[in-house]
């Protein structure tokens, strides 16, 4: 089934002159095409739809996060523990704090950085918006920066003019589970003396050169939400090695509080941004299928490399060494093509599909606020915002609903 996508002719050509459909798609389908067909087989259907998305969550999980509540010992605990120790070790770093979501990570580790007025961070102009509210809500200001139409994510050829004297860090996004340039990114940051934030909200087994996403910044934030591809139901997590860092965070979510002269106390103004134990024990056994998942998610993406030949929709580039956690399978529409006519076209079929991410300096907020010539200045962003659609991508799908999600799209015009 996949050997036939690589040596069939590419219908589409890309727009970034890369090379062909079959060398953009190369890597992931050469290293995991022999993806074995993982199903969940206890996870009920609530509805008839083909969904954008649906955690994997197994009646064994939900047993776990119910002994934690018989126990009563619901507050952040051993289990939220485990997971941490669970998560550092699987992304190659000293240390992970849960947090309550993935903006609550970022959040975090602004604050643990000591950003706030007067600094600048740098972003990509197309993610979700926590991405640049996180830098709002410490009082520092986004500095857009635009995207790789290819990959949507921040094209490092455009941050170095981004930077100025007030830039404290840059805080790129791997955008849908794709790692970004990092490395480019790292470079740029350490000839500038800046910090790298990682946004890896969408990201969690993500790698760039066998290495992972989250273990390449300073610091970096995964999210826990539903949508992403493990879940505690909301949920986050901070990595870093710096342990000054991770402790502030250890503060930070807890109301401020931290040992001095080894008594504990309120040393700083602190947050309640703790994960309940109960959502640790939900979230601990989906650590363990991870990678199984992550394969079977990639087996999913090349179903639908193989079967989307509609001659206007674009399939995401993966370039060489990225290995994609298809947290989202993000395509592109042609610009002649109405995307909310494909959506109500999918929605007659059963599925749902709806826009990735936002252009950020579009939304009403920041239009206002910084009033930025978005068409001009962000033009990949403003078009990935408004051609960009998300295809149903989850463990809890069927190869047979894929390639019928597939189909439908080629039938549409
Ligand atoms: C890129 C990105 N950053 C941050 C977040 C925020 O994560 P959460 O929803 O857990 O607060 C998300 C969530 O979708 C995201 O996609």
């Amino acid at each position: 089934m996949v050997s036939s996508v690589l040596t069939r002719r590419a219908p589409h050509v890309f727009n970034d002159a890369t090379g062909s459909r079959e060398e953009q798609f190369a890597p992931f389908m050469r290293t995991q095409s022999a993806a074995p067909a993982l199903r969940s087989l206890d996870v009920v259907r609530v509805d008839s739809m083909i969904p954008l998305s649906r955690p994997n969550i197994l009646e064994s999980d939900i047993e776990r996060a119910c002994e934690v509540l018989r126990t009563g010992q619901l507050v952040q605990g051993q289990h939220v523990r485990l997971l941490e120790e669970h998560v550092a070790q699987y992304v190659g770093v000293a240390e992970a704090k849960a947090v309550s979501s993935g903006t609550a990570a970022l959040h975090l580790a602004l604050l643990a950085l000591d950003i706030g007025p007067g600094d600048e961070v740098i972003v990509p102009a197309f993610s979700f918006v926590a991405t640049a509210n996180v830098v709002e809500l410490v009082g520092a200001t986004p500095v857009f920066v635009d995207i790789d139409a290819a990959t949507f994510n921040i094209d490092p050829e455009q941050i170095e003019a981004a930077i100025s004297p007030q830039t404290r860090a840059i805080m790129p996004v791997h955008q849908f589970g794709l790692a970004c340039d990092i490395e480019r990114v790292v470079g740029i940051a350490t000839r500038h003396n800046v910090t790298v934030i990682e946004d890896a909200a969408c990201a969690i087994g993500a790698s760039s050169g066998g290495r992972m996403a989250g273990s390449f910044g300073t610091v970096a934030c995964f999210s826990l939400h539903p949508r992403k591809v493990i879940t505690s139901g909301e949920g986050g997590l901070v990595v870093s090695n710096d342990a000054t860092l991770t402790a502030s965070i250890d503060a930070l979510r807890n109301h401020g509080i931290e040992e001095l002269n080894g008594t504990k106390t309120f040393s700083r103004v602190g947050y309640n941004y703790r994960l309940t134990d109960f959502q640790g024990a939900l979230a601990l056994p989906q650590m363990t299928r991870l990678e199984a998942g992550l394969t079977y998610r990639a087996h999913l993406a090349n179903v639908y490399a193989e079967h989307v030949v509609h001659p206007s929709v674009a399939l995401p580039s993966v370039r060489a060494g990225k290995r994609h956690a298809w947290q989202t399978f993000h395509v592109l529409l042609d610009d002649d093509i109405e995307r909310a006519h494909v959506i109500d076209h999918l929605r007659a079929s059963g599925i749902q599909a709806g826009p990735g991410a936002q252009c950020i300096p579009e939304q009403h907020y920041y239009r206002e606020k910084y009033a930025l010539d978005v068409a001009v200045q962000f033009p990949n962003a403003h078009r990935a915002y408004h051609q960009g659609l998300a295809l149903p991508m989850a463990e809890t799908l069927t190869v047979e609903e894929v390639a019928y999600v597939a189909s439908r799209l080629n039938e549409y015009g």
